[in-house]
C-alpha cells in the first residue's frame, strides 16, 4: 500500500497588498490583503507527497526535481512540522488507520511556470505542500485553517487555498490563531474576469518581498498611512466584487498598487521594483481607460516589474491589442483564449507611451488566464514520485 497524495494549487496577485509584517516569525500581517486565484489550466504549482516507514529517517523535498534542505526551524521544517501534529492528533483519536505521522516524508514539487518569468511561486508552492499533505493525512481542518499553516510558510501563500476573489484577514489575537484566509466570491460569482499578465525583462536581482518588507516597516513613515487606508479599501473592493461592479474594483486596485510602490520608494535604502517598462505600462493603461470612456483595465504590480492587468473578457481584445502593438514580445504569445485583438479605441493619444513603441522583448512575453480554483487533488497517474521515493 502506497500512502501518497498529488494536489495542485494556484497562483494568486493581490490588489489589495500585504506589505509588512508585524511578527516576522508566525507570519503575521501589518493590514489585510484581497486576491484573485488565477487559473490553474495556466499556471499551477503540483506536489506528491509520501509517508513510507521504509524510506531512510528524516523529511526530503525536491522542487523542479532539484533537493532542496529542509532546515530546522525553517518555513518549510514548520508547515510539516504543523501538518504532522495535526495528523498525530487524529492518530490519537482513532488508531484503527496507518500510523502516517511517524514515517518520513519524500515531497516532490514541480511549477509548471519558469522561475525565470519572475512570477511568485513561493505562494502556489506552499499552499500545495499543504494541501497535498492535508490531503495524504486525510485532515478534516478546512481550507481557512490549513491557510493558518500555508500563512507560516510564506504570507501570501495563505491565499492560494481558496479559489475566487479571497481576502487575508489580518487578525489581533498575538497566537496568529485569527489571521486567516477566506473566500469574498467563488470564481462563478464573476468568472468574466480575466488578467493578462506581461513578463518584463529585468537584469537586475532585485530584493525579495521578506526582507524589503521588514525594511519597509522599519523605515517608512508612510505606511503609516498606508495602514489608515488599508481597510477601507477592503471594505470597497470586497462591495465591488459582490456587485462585479469592475470600475471601483480596477480604481481600488490600481490605487493600492501605486500606494505598496509608494512606500517601497519611501523605505530606507529605497527599493524600485518598477523599472521604465512597468512606467509604460500603467501610462498605457491609463489611457486606454481615458480614451475609453471607462475604466476597462487595472494593472498592479508585486515585487518586481511584470504587469497584471485585470479587465473582464469582453475588453481583453482591445487590451491584448494595445500591449502588442507598443510592447512587441520576443516569445510567441499563445492565447488560450484565442482572442481576437481590436484597434486603439478612438482618440487614443499613441503619444503617452513611445514614439513607435518599445524594443521587441522589453515586455518578454504575455500569459493571457483567469479566476480560477482552489487547490485540486490529482490521480496518482499525475504522481511526481517514483517507486523509490524520488523524483520522475
Ligand atoms: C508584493 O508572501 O512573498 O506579493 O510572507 O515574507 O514570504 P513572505 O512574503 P510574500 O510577500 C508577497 C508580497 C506581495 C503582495 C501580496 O502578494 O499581497
Amino acid at each position: 500500500m502506497v500512502y501518497e497524495a498529488t494536489t495542485s494549487a494556484p497562483v494568486n496577485i493581490a490588489c489589495i497588498k500585504y506589505w509588512g509584517k508585524r511578527d516576522t516569525k508566525l507570519i503575521l500581517p501589518t493590514n489585510s490583503s484581497l486576491s484573485v486565484t488565477l487559473d490553474q489550466d495556466h499556471l499551477r504549482s503540483t506536489t506528491t507527497s509520501r509517508a513510507d516507514p521504509s524510506f531512510e529517517a528524516g523529511d526530503k523535498l525536491w522542487l523542479n526535481g532539484k533537493e532542496d534542505v529542509i532546515k530546522e526551524g525553517g518555513r518549510l521544517w514548520v508547515c510539516i512540522k504543523e501538518m504532522r501534529a495535526w495528523r498525530k492528533e487524529l492518530e490519537e483519536k482513532d488508531s484503527t488507520g496507518p500510523p502516517l505521522s511517524s514515517w518520513p516524508l519524500r515531497i516532490a514539487s514541480y511549477n509548471n511556470f519558469p522561475t525565470a518569468a519572475g512570477l511568485a511561486s513561493s505562494a502556489s508552492g506552499l499552499a500545495c505542500l499543504v494541501a497535498s499533505l492535508s490531503k495524504l493525512y486525510a485532515l478534516p481542518q478546512t481550507p481557512s485553517q490549513l491557510s493558518l499553516i500555508a500563512r507560516q510558510g510564506s504570507g501570501s501563500a495563505c491565499r492560494s487555498l481558496f479559489g475566487g476573489f479571497v481576502a487575508w484577514r489580518e487578525g489581533s489575537d498575538p497566537s496568529g490563531i485569527d489571521s486567516l484566509a477566506e473566500e469574498v466570491a467563488p470564481r462563478d460569482h464573476w468568472p468574466e474576469m480575466h488578467a493578462l499578465i506581461c513578463v518584463v525583462s529585468d537584469a537586475k536581482k532585485g530584493t525579495s518581498s521578506t526582507s524589503g518588507m521588514q525594511r519597509t516597516v522599519e523605515t517608512s513613515s508612510l505606511l503609516k498611512n498606508r495602514l489608515e487606508v488599508v481597510p477601507g479599501r477592503m471594505g470597497a473592493i470586497s462591495k465591488a466584487i459582490q456587485e462585479k461592479d469592475f470600475e471601483s474594483f480596477a480604481r481600488i486596485t490600481m490605487i493600492d498598487s501605486n500606494s505598496f510602490h509608494a512606500v517601497c520608494l519611501d523605505t530606507s535604502p529605497p527599493i524600485f521594483y518598477l523599472n521604465d517598462v512597468s512606467r509604460a505600462i500603467i501610462a498605457l493603461v491609463e489611457e486606454l481607460n481615458r480614451a475609453s470612456g471607462k475604466v476597462i483595465a487595472a494593472y498592479t504590480f508585486d515585487a518586481g516589474p511584470n504587469a497584471v492587468i485585470y479587465a473582464l473578457e469582453e475588453n481583453m481584445p482591445v487590451i491584448i491589442g494595445a500591449v502588442n502593438r507598443f510592447f512587441p514580445t520576443n516569445e510567441e504569445f499563445e492565447d488560450p483564449f484565442k482572442t481576437q485583438t481590436k484597434d486603439l479605441p478612438e482618440g487614443f493619444d499613441v503619444r503617452v507611451v513611445r514614439e513607435g513603441g518599445w524594443e521587441k522583448g522589453a515586455v518578454k512575453g504575455l500569459i493571457h488566464t483567469r479566476v480560477g480554483d482552489g487547490p485540486r487533488t490529482l490521480g496518482e497517474e499525475e504522481s511526481l514520485l517514483n517507486d523509490q521515493g524520488v523524483p520522475k
